[in-house]
């Protein structure tokens, strides 16, 4: 059979996504599969539709915008072509924050508390009364993140209220609503979930221990100083608790085949929900792969099986 792996695109994510395209294709080709790359641009569905070209299955590995908003995956189901990861709308569900939040939270999962800031009403209300609205209902360190993006683009961790209208206008420029929410101070833990043959299960759950504490873009690709800990150092009633919720996340935001569900533990041990991914990274420094390999996965073997159980 043949694979199309689709990886680029448009987003701030492009370069992201053209590693872990180019690092999941290499792991199919040594498991026998002929696979090919497609950087994403129009040309796709005559690409698709194409019986020279026609795959017999896609894994699209785009990331953010495109990628994780379902708009592909709608492509791919007016095609019908058989593809790995979670449907259209699933995905457009995990891929907003605070509708993700709103959805774990029904379904028992511990989240920040948080609001959300379109850029409109920064503008008409002005920066310090900005300040004083969310200093007030959210309260310090907060963090501020796009409410749809990833690889931590446009999120910065206020810890005082100065920094607030920067940290705005850079969120900004990945979108055009704010999601602010309290940081919870803790162990930042993210676990994998992979669903084969119609059984979802997740991997043990990762630690990520950053030299500056935060797990920015540059802390997420430049391998060396992060440091990552599996099973998370936390105590074993709790890695089992963050196991179930992931699978919770997972059911309840309508995901398939594979996600990756981010935590932190807070001080009591209560797993705090912030998201989960639809299209996780997998790249060389990616938490998935990383968390595959410490569960005794080869990859080439384990990216084959979702593929196979896709297409059976
Ligand atoms: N958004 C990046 C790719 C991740 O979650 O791994
Ligand atoms: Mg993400």
């Amino acid at each position: 059979s043949s694979i199309l792996v689709i990886c680029g695109g448009l987003s701030h994510e492009r370069d992201v996504s053209l590693s872990s395209g180019h690092r999941v294709a290499g792991f199919l080709e040594d498991a026998g599969w002929s696979v090919r790359l497609h950087d994403m641009d129009s040309e796709l569905l005559d690409y698709l539709s194409n019986p020279e070209t026609h795959p017999d299955v896609v894994w699209p590995l785009l990331h953010g915008a495109n990628g994780e908003d379902g708009s592909i995956r709608d492509i791919l189901e007016m095609e019908d072509v058989p593809y790995v990861g979670s449907r259209a709308k699933a995905s457009r569900t995990a891929w907003s924050k605070p509708i993700a939040k709103n959805v774990v939270r029904k379904a028992g999962l511990h989240t920040p508390h948080s609001v959300t800031l379109p850029e409109s009403m920064f503008r008409e209300l002005g920066a310090t009364k900005v300040i004083d609205l969310l200093v007030n209902s959210v309260g310090l360190p907060l963090f501020i993140k796009p409410t749809m993006g990833g690889s931590a683009m446009g999120c910065t961790l206020v810890t005082d209220a100065e920094q607030l209208p920067q940290a705005m206008v850079s969120c900004f420029a990945y979108g055009n609503v704010a999601l602010v929410e309290k940081a919870v101070v803790g162990t930042e833990v993210s676990v994998s979930v992979l669903e084969i043959d119609g059984e979802a299960v997740a991997l043990p759950p990762l630690e990520i221990d950053t030299p500056n504490g935060t797990y920015d873009y540059d802390a997420r690709y430049t391998p060396g100083p992060t440091e990552f800990f599996i099973p998370a150092r936390v105590e074993r009633s709790i890695l089992d608790e963050l196991r179930t919720e992931a699978l919770t996340a997972h059911k309840a935001l309508g995901l398939r085949d594979i996600s990756r569900t981010d935590f932190i533990v807070d001080k009591h041990g209560v797993p705090q929900f912030l998201e989960s991914n639809v299209t996780p990274g997998m790249t060389d420094t990616s938490l998935l792969p990383e968390s595959a390999l410490a569960a005794g996965y080869h990859l080439a073997d384990l990216y084959s099986r979702i593929v196979e159980s896709v297409l059976s």
